[in-house]
């Protein structure tokens, strides 16, 4: 094959699959598919991204998983702090060992930076892109997250959808590939793992609580913990709502958080608000076991508000959109922003209400369904407008 090649013919590439991974959800997200892999014998290998790192962030999930170690690993991108800057270290690490293993498929999940160059290094080279977790849209621009989703789902071959709404919106959207509503596999992570959590984390009492007596927190957000009044906000809301309701909040603060909260010299002011205490991320166990155990749950995050779902523990995101509107309507979860009286109004109610709702996105064999489409992909893939290999033959024919 010539040095300078730019691209594949479907013939060039082995009919084996790529995972992409680099993050904390998307490691959570992949684990069930990974497992269900394996079980079917399907060729795969994974690369991660380098786009966490952080023991808490990245190893530890890969331990409480039961996950094998990536075969390749992209260096060099927590130099980098920019969006541009991080997904074009991660693109260009991506490209070299998609170079070397040339896989038909290569999978992305979720909307991190991490996907969009993972997504885009496999279309450049004209493998087959599928996108766990596709359709799934806030509106909101301000998310960097959501300009690598729009972009994601329109270069996919294969488009996994959590429920009805995502597969609405890659209808209305009209998103080429092959779209199946799948369910998430997240809610697989969560059932697989939950009893094994009840099991082993002592992380309950380790923190001095008492199961429905306390709350838990997380927030990660750039525009919710990169602005110093915004952040100011959200802990003093979280910190009242508390008090409010006589319970304890762990707040188990993403790194990002914890940076900004130095930078900003917050540290020992979010140290003393009355019944808010501040500790490490906790591994994934710990985590489920936590909010399995917790009276009420805050956060900004994707995966916590479904997981908060999945675990019937009430949910206050602190945003003014939600990915997940699903998660509200079965009443699971309530948007307050990051004003503290919506926050302190809406934990009320959350507590005040039953929690007994249906869990809206899957009933955990959404990673069985995924690796059965992509068999079938390999065998018979989608196609998506004219192939590179078609433009030859176009030309020949003019
Ligand atoms: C990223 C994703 C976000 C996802 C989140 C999950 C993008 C645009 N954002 O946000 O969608 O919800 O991951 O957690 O891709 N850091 C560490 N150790 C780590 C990781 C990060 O110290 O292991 C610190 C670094 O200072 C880094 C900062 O956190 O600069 C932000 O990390 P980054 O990966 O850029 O974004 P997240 O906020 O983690
Ligand atoms: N999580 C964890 N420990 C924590 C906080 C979160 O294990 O202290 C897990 C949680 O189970 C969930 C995932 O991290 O599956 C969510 O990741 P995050 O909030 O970082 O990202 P998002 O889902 O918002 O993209």
């Amino acid at each position: 094959m010539s040095k300078d090649v730019k691209t594949f013919g479907a013939k060039d590439l082995n009919k084996e699959v790529c995972c992409i991974v680099g993050t904390r959800p998307g490691i959570v997200m992949f684990a069930p598919i990974i497992h269900e892999l394996k079980k079917q014998g399907v060729p795969f290998f994974v690369v991660h991204t380098g786009q966490h790192y952080s023991p808490n962030m990245d190893s530890d999930f890969f331990r409480d998983l039961d996950l094998p170690q990536p075969e390749y690993r992209v260096e060099g991108v927590s130099d980098h702090s920019t969006h541009g800057g991080q997904t074009s270290v991660m693109l260009a690490g991506i490209e070299k060992a998609l170079m070397e293993r040339r896989p038909a498929l290569v999978m992305v999940g979720g909307d991190a930076n991490t996907n969009l160059a993972g997504a885009l290094a496999a279309r450049k080279l004209n493998m087959m892109v599928a996108h766990v977790e596709s359709g799934n849209r806030s509106y909101d621009w301000r998310m960097p997250e959501e300009h690598n989703r729009v972009i994601i789902d329109h270069i996919s071959d294969l488009l996994f959808a959590s429920d009805d709404m995502a597969m609405d919106i890659l209808e209305k959207e009209a998103i080429h590939g092959r779209k199946i509503k799948t369910g998430n596999t997240i809610v697989d992570a969560s059932l697989q793992n939950l009893e094994i959590a009840m099991e082993k984390s002592t992380a309950i009492n380790d923190l001095g609580l008492t199961v429905g007596e306390y709350g838990l927190m997380t927030a990660h957000r750039e525009e919710n913990v990169d602005k110093k009044d915004v952040l100011e906000n959200l802990l003093s809301g979280v910190s009242s709502a508390a008090v409010d309701l006589n319970i304890p909040v762990v707040f188990l603060a993403h790194p990002r958080t914890q940076k900004r909260l130095k930078e900003f010299g917050l540290n020992e002011w979010a140290q003393s608000l009355p019944n808010l205490t501040i500790r490490e991320p906790a591994g994934y166990l710990d985590f489920i076991r936590l909010l399995k155990g917790a009276k009420i749950f805050f956060t900004d995050s994707g995966g916590g508000q479904q997981e908060a779902c999945i675990h019937h523990c009430p949910c206050v995101t602190t945003r003014n959109t939600s990915e997940w509107p699903d998660t509200i309507k079965v009443g699971a979860n309530r948007l307050a922003g990051n004003d503290p009286e919506l926050i302190r109004s809406q934990a009320k109610m959350a507590i005040a209400q039953d929690n007994n709702w249906d869990i809206p996105f899957g009933d955990g064999t959404a990673a069985k369904q995924i690796v059965e489409a992509c068999v079938e992909a390999l065998e018979s893939p989608p196609r998506i407008g004219i192939q590179p290999d078609e433009m030859q033959e176009l030309k020949t024919a003019l």
